[in-house]
């Protein structure tokens, strides 16, 4: 049995585990590469690798036995633009990050991220400041990173570390505070599952701008004044955007 969720903190998951180059990973990797953080069982980068073959897909997922099952179909399929890796997004990364060739990184995507709704949980979740500060690196300026999910909770205190970055601005055409639809050609598994049963969906796609990365020190700091307002920083640091209409 594959366990719903594993804590991205414990001994195990902190071990360093260094990433293949991409010469490793895909039968052409001078092609734009599509970083999917959160995989999971894969069907969602298992649909798209064959109907975006100008790209190499990248899916980053936690938990193991999930990775074998998405691995094991997708040699049986044949895709040579897609590949599984398990790993934790916030340990080894940014060594990699930084040794992808100015450019390739074209497209992040971090769809239903887990919520870890208790506060002394929200160290778990996914995008943190070092991570962000590494995707923001290595993607060159025009390079997208898309963000959605089902639990207001959770992508409001993402979208406001973005904001706060200073490296990503909305396209000028998007509404706010969440975007009409996805960019994507396909729902994720976690998207179907929120669609079918007619719950909204809040999205955002970010496009890199020519600002520089900040120190992660003070997008940590951001975070933390963002998750205790009462604590003296000042809350006006990390805007939280409203939640207005959802989109389908
Ligand atoms: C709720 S699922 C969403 C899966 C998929 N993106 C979708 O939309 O259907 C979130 C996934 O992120 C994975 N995950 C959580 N923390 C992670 C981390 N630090 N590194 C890599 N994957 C992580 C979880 O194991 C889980 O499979």
């Amino acid at each position: 049995m594959v366990r719903q969720h594993v804590n991205p903190l414990s001994r195990f998951y902190l071990q360093p585990r260094p990433l293949p180059p991409l010469e490793q990973l895909f039968a052409d990797p001078s092609l734009p590469l599509h970083l999917d953080i959160g995989s999971a069982r894969g069907r969602f980068l298992l649909a798209l690798a064959p109907l975006e073959p100008h790209r190499n897909h990248l899916g980053l997922e936690i938990r193991r036995p999930l990775v074998e099952l998405a691995e094991a179909d997708r040699i049986a399929a044949g895709l040579g633009n897609l590949r599984f890796l398990f790993r934790n997004a916030n340990v080894s990364f940014d060594a990699w990050l930084r040794s992808l060739p100015e450019g390739r990184l074209a497209l992040v995507t971090l769809q239903f991220p887990d919520p870890w709704f208790k506060k002394k949980h929200h160290k778990r979740r996914v995008l943190q400041p070092g991570l962000l500060a590494g995707l923001a690196a290595a993607l060159a300026p025009g390079r997208e990173l898309f963000l959605q999910s089902d639990v207001p909770a959770v992508i409001e205190p993402m979208v406001a570390l973005v904001e706060t970055c200073g490296c990503f601005a909305r396209p000028a055409g998007d509404a706010r505070p969440w975007r009409n639809g996805s960019p994507l050609p396909l729902p994720t598994e976690r998207e179907r599952h929120v669609l079918a049963q007619g719950l909204p969906v809040y999205r955002v796609l970010f496009r890199r701008n020519a600002a520089p990365v900040p120190a992660v020190a003070e997008l940590e700091a951001a975070a933390r004044a963002a998750d205790n307002p009462g604590d003296g920083a000042d809350p006006a640091a990390v805007p939280v955007p409203p939640t207005l209409s959802p989109t389908p």
